[in-house]
């Protein structure tokens, strides 16, 4: 195989992990929803099986377990889709190998993955093992999250190679008001899982006051205790009102925090044209999540409106990280904005690809018409 083709099918393996670890997340949240994480009480198998056994079977396995066949397929499901996802990566792991050689592979960012999908299977374990503690169930859901965004990471990077032979780009750090943003989505999402996980989804009725006050009782020690003991079953949570009403409060708060800085970010970088469709990007599906996470607490927690919050917050962590590869990508020489938008055609796929087409063929255009004043691409 030529080392070409080996990075053509390193891309497409890349995209179709983003759709793949996607899928694998609201599967998570999904088992979670229907309060079958536990629905097998031991891991990698199911009552020491690999598919879901019969009833005398699972009594003989775990005689305190009662085995819910419905719950028990959730989880396998979730679990066999993890594993495709395993050997997606191991599959790109080999194409790293093969590709070593290529200049500019990003081998690294591949290696990382490797190591962050078998992290991932750690957490899975440690999730069911130690019975929904929450502390495990988030750093699962942070460490799913890193996965999807790995993935994504390595699609960029391996379109990069393209751009490069082109003449293309590099990227340079991030900015402070980047790095803020990317750490209030984290944390966001982190108080997200924080909040599912201790079941506070429904610990205030109506928004925006909570239980009809602006400020109500709450403890902040208890909720957010992050020594609470390994033991207990955490389904259905453990802590007492007031905990649970802090963890939903902070959950809101972070959200403001959140749509702040994003204002600002918008506000800051609007004259940028090439950012202008990321950022829109960006504000809708934030104005979207808020949304979901209204209506979830309105209509208590829906199904679909739950697992529609948790894709949500996926996507939003998406765009973010394609906002932040393309307001840190330079052009290799930055003499002309052509670069910076000739960059723009190579640097997304999807949807974004459509507007910077149009952009750049404007662009071309543009440059066709010698009476504009040069570098005019405003
Ligand atoms: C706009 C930024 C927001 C982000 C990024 C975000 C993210 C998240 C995440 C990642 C989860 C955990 C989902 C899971 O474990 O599967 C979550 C849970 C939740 N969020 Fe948000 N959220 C946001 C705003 C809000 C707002 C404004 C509200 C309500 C006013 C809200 C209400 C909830 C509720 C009720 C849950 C618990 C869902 C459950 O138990 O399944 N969220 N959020």
């Amino acid at each position: 195989m030529k080392t070409t083709k080996h990075v053509r099918l390193a891309r497409c393996l890349s995209l179709f992990g983003v759709l793949l670890a996607l899928v694998v997340m609201l599967l998570g949240a999904w088992t979670r929803l229907v309060d079958a994480g536990l629905g097998c009480p031991d891991w990698p198998g199911c009552y020491g099986k690999l598919v879901v056994p019969d009833d005398a079977t699972a009594l003989a396995h775990s005689p305190h377990v009662p085995l819910d066949p419905g719950k028990a397929w959730a989880e396998m499901f979730h679990r066999y889709m993890a594993g495709v996802l395993g050997l997606l990566v191991l599959g790109l792991t080999f194409l790293a190998w093969r590709a070593r050689s290529v200049a500019g592979y990003p081998w690294r960012t591949s290696a990382v993955l490797l190591l962050a999908i078998l992290l991932q299977g750690a957490f899975g374990a440690f999730t069911v093992t130690l019975k929904l503690w929450p502390q495990v169930v988030v750093l699962h859901l942070l460490g799913g999250l890193g996965v999807t965004l790995l993935f994504l990471w390595l699609y960029l990077s391996l379109r990069r190679i393209d751009a490069r032979a082109r003449g293309g780009y590099r990227l340079s750090r991030p900015g402070a008001l980047w790095l803020i943003a990317i750490g209030l989505l984290v944390l966001q999402i982190a108080l997200g899982g924080w909040t599912s996980s201790n079941y506070a989804g429904i610990a205030c009725h109506g928004v925006p006051t909570c239980n009809g006050q602006w400020w109500p009782t709450m403890d902040w020690s208890e909720g957010f205790n992050l020594t609470q003991t390994i033991g207990p079953n955490y389904l259905y949570g453990q802590l007492h009102a007031e905990a649970r009403t802090a963890i939903q409060v902070a959950h809101r708060l972070g959200a403001i925090a959140l749509g702040l800085v994003m204002l600002l970010l918008t506000v800051r970088y609007w004259h940028r044209r090439v950012l202008r469709p990321y950022l829109t990007l960006l504000s809708g599906i934030y104005a979207l999540q808020l949304g979901l996470g209204i209506a979830n607490v309105l209509l208590w927690l829906p199904l679909d409106l739950a697992l529609a919050h948790t894709a949500g917050a996926v996507l939003l962590a998406l765009v973010m990280t394609m906002t932040v590869w393309r307001a840190t990508s330079l052009p290799q020489s930055c003499s002309s904005s052509m670069n910076e938008n000739a960059a723009e055609t190579s640097g997304l796929g999807g949807v974004l690809t459509l507007v910077s087409r149009r952009q750049h063929r404007k662009l071309r255009y543009e440059t066709q018409r010698p009476w504009l004043p040069e570098g005019t691409d405003q």
